[in-house]
């Protein structure tokens, strides 16, 4: 009794970690598209939980990573339901279990002919489509299952591959089809290369790149993608009685798809199958790592049903990732554009997947510590997927007697590198990097009252913030704790607080000022307001091209391509993602539009010059808003008035010489009635 007891805290115990370690994963893999750990060793972890849950099913919960797929959907997305579930799929590694899941299918269907179809297993990001009269009207990434982002102009920006109309007439009215977006080595490569001349970070192997550009908020930027489809999901009428009529429609409709596909009519005859996709697989164009058995038959494949996350008619039968044992070396540094200190195993050279390798990612002090690696280990090298290889794991048995455990602080102190440990990240990032006089520019900017007015958020405060690296960035602020702000000068309980609530409060400002915030240059506060009241919503500036900024009012060439290029580059999108993800608000409502008699100003443009009597000038800006006329910074033959007060230098003289009426404040008012 007292035994069982104590398996069970032993299990739950156990079962919470890996929840909470599977989760950690999920979010990387699903949310940012990386991967801290191979797929195999992920897949261990899941197969463990599972075996534990089946053995204790009443620590089975529904929030568990094992009931149901993970979750890619992210802020600045509009959110599609898909018209039937989007699953997973059960894996395997070895023959033996894949017999058992031909055994299970034959025990529910017995005597009845159960022909397989054997597919490669992409290795990409799952996207489904849906034709409507044979026309491409949506693109929609896997989501939770039930829901996903929809990233229709990125599929039809990035993949030009990709049909927007069906070939021939025979479809059918709606259809939804599954698939997987990827990109070729080559596009990886190129703009890999790309990087390395910039001295940008590189990207660690295609499939992260690919979640990345497809889930860019900004558009593609420029990067090629593909696609390769193979699954069904509504059909309306229904059209197929089998997978591989439905194989043979995509062919007809000229969609990319699957260059190899098999039938069986028994598992021996997949297995079969499965050894022949291993030997062809390598000169696939894309990235395969396994193959998919599917039950041919759809009827039979209604009848077998499904659990919470993945079918019963179908499954995975991953390859073993290519594996290499050799020593580490030395473990060394990389450091990126950003700051950003990565650790690398210098390798002795081995023969991986068909090249030598020579290096492998480190990824992070915590992944270096979590696999105990240590300069002088033997260790195992895998390539699956990926590009730059990983260290597996350490053969212990093989540890040098006087080796000790490594030390990255250490190890960067005694280089001489002056790095520190990113707060609440397992990533290091050289201190002070950038201009910090820039940095504090931008974030004081970022803070002050004609952007997001964040109270208490002045100057010294944050020189403090940057000089005692708390902050980096203006996305940081939001990570800012009131123990962050305690230590700082002039900073008790009760002013931390203010100022914590003051940022949360900044979450929530109008739109424009956090356009304004971000410090694009060319684009001031007028400009923010009047891109705001044409787009509503950050994510559809982000997009927009330079045409569709230019046709906004107000808004000229430079601006326009001031935007475009900002939005282009990888580290302002960095920044404006992390904001995004912050939860700040990137849509804006269009205001009722003023009725043109009680709006002196409507479609008026007011340019302000001098100093003026009474009123301040963000204050006559507001009133000018607020009677539908709009400001403008230099004045043109397209200025209705020049609002001058004293002082009014060139600007009065140039309203002058094109006969702009020039008011002063009294006129001003009088104007506005009173
Ligand atoms: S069938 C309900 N077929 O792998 C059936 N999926 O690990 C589920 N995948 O969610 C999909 N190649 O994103 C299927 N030939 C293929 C596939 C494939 C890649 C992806 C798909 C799936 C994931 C499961």
């Amino acid at each position: 009794m007292l035994t069982n007891l104590m398996d069970k805290v032993a299990a739950r115990q156990r079962i919470n970690s890996l929840r909470e370690s599977l989760t950690h994963h999920d979010e990387l893999y699903y949310r940012q598209g990386t991967l801290e750990i191979p797929d195999q060793e992920y897949d261990a972890l899941k197969r463990e939980l599972a075996e534990l849950e089946s053995e204790w099913p009443e620590l089975t919960s529904e929030a568990s990573p094992t009931q149901h797929v993970g979750d890619d959907r992210t802020e600045g997305f509009a959110k599609v339901k898909h018209r039937e579930r989007m699953m997973s799929l059960d894996n395997t590694y070895n023959e033996a279990e894949l017999r058992e899941f031909d055994a299970r299918l034959r025990k529910r269907f017995p005597d009845r002919p159960l022909p397989y179809v054997i597919e490669p297993k992409i290795d990409g990001v799952a996207v489904c489509l849906t034709y409507e009269q044979g026309k491409l009207v949506r693109a929609v990434t896997r989501g939770n299952g039930v829901e996903g982002d929809v990233i229709t102009a990125n599929v039809r920006e990035g993949i030009p591959d990709l049909p927007d109309t069906l070939a021939g007439d025979n479809w059918p009215e709606l259809i939804e089809i599954r698939g997987e977006i990827y990109m070729t080595l080559e596009e990886f490569r190129r703009i890999n290369t790309e990087r390395e001349e910039k001295q940008l970070p590189l990207f660690a192997n295609p499939r992260n790149l690919t979640s990345g550009t497809i889930k860019q908020l900004g558009g593609v930027g420029g990067r090629r993608l593909e696609i390769v489809l193979y699954g069904m999901g509504y059909c309306q009428p229904a059209s197929f009685s089998t997978q591989s009529d439905f194989h043979q429609a995509v062919r007809r409709w000229k969609l990319p798809t699957l260059e190899q596909y098999w039938t069986a009519n028994s598992i021996d005859e997949a297995w079969k199958c499965i050894e022949k996709l291993d030997t062809l697989r390598h000169d696939f164009t894309y990235d395969t790592d396994g193959a998919v058995i599917k039950l041919d038959n759809i009827a039979l494949q209604a009848e077998a049903g499904a659990t919470a996350k993945a079918p019963r008619w179908a499954i995975a039968y991953k390859f073993a990732a290519e594996q290499a044992e050799t020593t580490l070396e030395s473990i060394d540094v990389q450091i990126g554009r950003t700051g950003a200190v990565t650790p690398v195993a210098r390798l002795k050279p081995v023969l991986l997947a068909g090249t030598t390798v020579s290096n492998a990612t480190l990824h992070n002090e915590d992944e270096i510590a979590r696999k105990d690696i240590r300069p002088g280990d033997t260790v195992v090298v895998q390539k699956a997927g990926e590009i730059i290889p990983q260290v597996l794991r350490v053969i212990t048995e093989k540890r040098p007697a006087d080796s000790e455990p490594f030390n990255f602080s250490a190890f960067l102190e005694a280089r001489g590198i002056e790095a520190e440990r990113v707060p609440g990240q397992a990533a290091w990032r050289l201190k002070g990097k950038g201009d910090p006089t820039q940095t504090r520019r931008r974030i004081k900017h970022f803070a002050s009252k004609v952007c997001l007015d964040i109270e208490n958020l002045g100057e010294a405060v944050v020189d403090q913030l940057v000089s005692k690296n708390l902050i980096h960035d203006a996305a940081d602020i939001y990570r800012l704790r009131v123990e962050d702000l305690l230590p700082l000068e002039k900073f008790a309980q009760k002013s931390s607080e203010n100022l914590i609530a003051a940022i949360e409060a900044s979450k929530d400002k109008e739109l424009w000022r956090l356009l304004h915030a971000l410090g694009i240059p060319n684009v001031g506060a007028q400009s923010s307001k009047d891109i705001v009241a044409h787009f509503h919503s950050l994510p559809a500036i982000m997009r927009a091209s330079t045409e569709e900024l230019e046709a906004v009012e107000g808004v000229g060439k430079i601006v326009a391509e001031s935007i475009r290029d900002f939005f282009q580059d990888e580290a302002n999108l960095d920044l404006v993602n992390r904001l995004i993800d912050y939860g700040l608000r990137i849509e804006q409502e269009a205001p009722a539009a003023a009725d043109p008699g009680s709006a002196p100003l409507a479609g008026k443009t007011v340019v302000l010059t001098g100093t003026l009597p009474s009123l301040k000038r963000d204050e006559a800006t507001a009133m000018i808003e607020a009677a539908g006329g709009r400001t403008s910074s230099s004045v043109s033959k397209k200025t209705d008035y020049v609002l001058a007060g004293e002082e009014a230098g060139s600007k009065l003289a140039k309203a002058e010489k094109l006969g702009v009426q020039v008011l002063d404040e009294a006129a001003f008012r009088a104007l506005l009635g009173g």
